[in-house]
């Protein structure tokens, strides 16, 4: 970890992650600036500077970091943020060649190889658009890193859990158990995936900083179990500690509504086991994530009733349709 006192921009700094790295920054004793476009900066913790703008308007982006130094920069935020979008970033806070950290995604590896993936397992675009963006992402900063104009960092997250978290996932199966719904399960419900808590995460980018090991390195930061989509939901009953019902679908039914709402979590119908080894993590930066999958849900789950999540209204009107469908 880098000393204490250090001048770090946060991209972002209002939500899920980035709002969790804040956090873990200032307890940390860093000086902390955020940029974003302004929306929830309410939800800022004193003694953060505020820098507004859109990430995308490039020339605002410069004239908004023209003369201010940072000893580092998290590119934390998918805005979708392109390639050119990560060059025009970096160009503006060049000056002073900060450590940038950029927050890619898991997604960047090709799923259609055999699991686990490593930090040296061929990306592709199996993820389109999303594994695309986050690619050129990658490559602008390590050309850089190369030419030594920036010293960079790569960090590859999977599935993300915790309070404020942006995707509808472990709340989606907290809403419907709670409520006594059955859960809609696609398939077998047998893929594998890998969740890692969003205080693990902010604490693995916050440790990073400024250490001399991982510059020009990538790490898969995420948790160290995998379950399948319907062991998931069984944990996160287990966890409420209420019974669940689960009725398997064939997802080709999906095809035969114009807009279908949301049936597994927001992102987790899958069709590919999506697990990450993160020993380049544990071996070479001694980092291990605090929370396990257990733990971490008990956590997000005292948070949702704590914010009275549990008393919005939620909308089954979709899984309804769905289930009409299905032979009992
Ligand atoms: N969630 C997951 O499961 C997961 C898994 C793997 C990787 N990731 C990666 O983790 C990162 C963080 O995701 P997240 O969901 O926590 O946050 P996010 O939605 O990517 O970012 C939200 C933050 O960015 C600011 N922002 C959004 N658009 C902006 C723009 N055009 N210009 C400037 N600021 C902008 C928002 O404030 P304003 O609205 O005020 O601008 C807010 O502070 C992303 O890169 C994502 O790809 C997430």
């Amino acid at each position: 970890m880098m000393a204490p006192g250090m001048r770090v921009l946060v991209v972002g700094g209002t939500e899920f992650v980035s709002l969790a790295l804040v956090r873990a920054l200032l307890r940390d004793g860093h000086a902390v600036s955020v940029l974003n476009r302004g929306r929830r900066n309410d939800r800022l913790p004193p003694n953060v500077g505020v820098l507004v703008t859109d990430r995308k308007d490039h020339a605002r982006l410069r004239a908004v970091l023209a003369g201010v130094r940072f000893d580092a920069v998290y590119d934390v935020i998918y805005a979708p943020t392109t390639g050119e979008d990560v060059s025009a970033l970096a160009d503006a806070v060049e000056a002073g060649g900060p450590h940038v950290l950029f927050v890619s995604t898991g997604r960047v590896y090709d799923h259609a190889l055999p699991i686990p993936y490593s930090e040296t397992t061929p990306r592709g675009y199996y993820w389109g658009e999303y594994a695309r963006h986050k690619i050129a992402g990658e490559d602008t900063l390590l050309a850089r890193h190369r030419t030594g104009a920036l010293s960079v960092t790569i960090v590859r997250p999977t599935h993300l859990l915790g309070p404020l978290n942006t995707r509808n996932n472990e709340t989606f199966f907290f809403d419907r158990i709670l409520q006594g719904r059955p859960v809609l399960v696609p398939g077998d419900g047998r893929w594998l995936r890998q969740f890692g808590h969003v205080e693990d995460l902010a604490d693995a980018l916050a440790a990073m900083l400024g250490d001399s090991r991982a510059l020009g390195q990538a790490y898969n930061v995420t948790g160290e179990e995998c379950v399948t989509q319907v062991g998931l939901v069984e944990l996160i009953a287990e966890v409420l500690d209420r019974p669940v019902e689960l009725r398997h679908f064939d997802p080709a039914l999906l095809k035969r509504f114009d807009k279908p709402g949301p049936v597994f979590g927001q992102n987790l119908v899958y069709d590919c086991h999506a697990v990450y080894t993160t020993a380049k993590l544990r071996t070479e930066l001694g980092i291990r994530p605090r929370y396990t999958l257990a733990s971490g849900l008990r956590q997000t789950w005292d948070w949702y009733r704590k914010e009275g999540l549990d008393q919005r209204p939620v909308d089954f009107s979709f899984e309804d349709q769905l289930l009409a469908l299905l032979p009992r």
